[in-house]
C-alpha cells in the first residue's frame, strides 16, 4: 500500500441552487518521501484537494487514505488531532501573526505538538538565524515564506502541504524555497506536496499530478528530476 491513497475522492460545493463539483472522482497515489507536483489551472480545484488532505475540509465519497488510515471517515475530533500532529501547512500569502516576532510565530505551531523541532534550529536550518527576533513586516517576502516553512517544519509533520508557496515570489527567490521543500523530501524523507499553477515547476518532482477541471488528467513518475538551479519563470 502507497503512504497516501486518494479513492474516487469527489467534493462538491453548493451555493444556493447551483452545484460546483470541486473535486470529480480523484485517485492517486504518492510514495513516502515523494515530492509532489499537483498542477492545473485557476478554478481546477487543487487547493479542494489540499484541504481534503490537510483535513482542513472533507470530501463528499472516496477515501482519503494517509499512512493506512482513511481520514475521510474520521470524526471532527479525530480531524483536529490529525491536523495539529500530522500536516505542515505553507500558504502562498504565509499567514503570519503579524504581532508575533519570528522565534515566536514558530513557537506557536512547535508547541501545541508532542516531538516538535527546535524553533531556533528549525529557523537556521531555513536560513534565519538573525532573523528570529524580527516582526513579520520588517522582513522580505520570501523571508516570510521562510518563516511559515520553519513554523510548518517544527510541528515534524508526517506530511508538508504547500498552496502556491512561490506565488508571491519573484522565481530567484521562489527557487531558495523550492529548495528548501525539497531538501525536506531528499534529506528528512518528509512527504512533501506542492500546489502550483506554474508548470515551469513540475520538472523538479518525484510525480507530477496534472489536474483540469475538477479531474486528474495524469500522473507522471520522474525518474529523474531537474535541478532546481535549472529551472526557468
Ligand atoms: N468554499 C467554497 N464554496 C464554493 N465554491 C468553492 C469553494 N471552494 C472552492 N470552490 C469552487 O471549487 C472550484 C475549485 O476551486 P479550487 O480553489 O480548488 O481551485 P484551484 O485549482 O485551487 O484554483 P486557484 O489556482 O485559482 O487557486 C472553483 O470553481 C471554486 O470556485
Ligand atoms: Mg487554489
Amino acid at each position: 500500500m502507497s503512504y497516501i491513497e486518494i479513492k474516487d475522492s469527489t467534493k462538491k460545493f453548493k451555493t444556493g441552487d447551483t452545484e460546483i463539483i470541486a473535486n470529480d472522482a480523484l485517485s492517486f497515489s504518492v510514495e513516502k518521501g515523494e515530492l509532489v507536483v499537483i498542477l492545473g489551472a485557476s478554478g481546477a480545484g487543487k487547493s479542494t484537494l489540499l484541504n481534503i488532505l490537510g483535513g482542513m475540509d472533507t470530501n463528499d465519497s472516496g477515501q482519503v487514505i494517509i499512512d493506512g488510515q482513511d481520514i475521510s471517515s474520521y470524526s471532527d475530533k479525530k480531524l483536529i488531532t490529525y491536523r495539529r500532529y500530522d500536516v505542515g501547512f505553507v500558504f502562498q500569502f504565509y499567514n503570519l501573526v503579524q504581532n508575533l516576532t519570528t522565534k515566536e510565530n514558530v513557537e506557536l505551531a512547535s508547541e501545541i505538538v508532542k516531538n516538535p523541532l527546535d524553533p531556533v534550529e528549525t529557523l537556521k536550518e531555513v536560513g534565519l538565524s538573525k532573523r528570529i527576533d524580527n516582526f513579520p513586516a520588517q522582513l522580505s517576502g520570501g523571508e516570510q515564506q521562510r518563516v511559515s516553512i520553519a513554523r510548518a517544519i517544527a510541528k515534524n509533520p508526517k506530511i508538508l502541504l504547500c498552496d502556491e508557496p512561490t506565488g508571491a515570489l519573484d522565481s530567484q527567490t521562489g527557487k531558495q524555497i523550492l529548495q528548501i521543500l525539497q531538501d525536506r523530501s531528499r534529506k528528512q524523507g518528509s512527504t512533501v506536496i506542492i500546489v502550483t499553477h506554474n508548470s515551469a515547476i513540475a520538472p523538479i518532482a518525484d510525480r507530477v499530478i496534472r489536474m483540469s477541471d475538477s479531474k486528474i488528467n495524469e500522473v507522471e513518475v520522474n525518474e529523474q528530476p531537474m535541478d532546481i538551479k535549472d529551472i526557468e519563470w
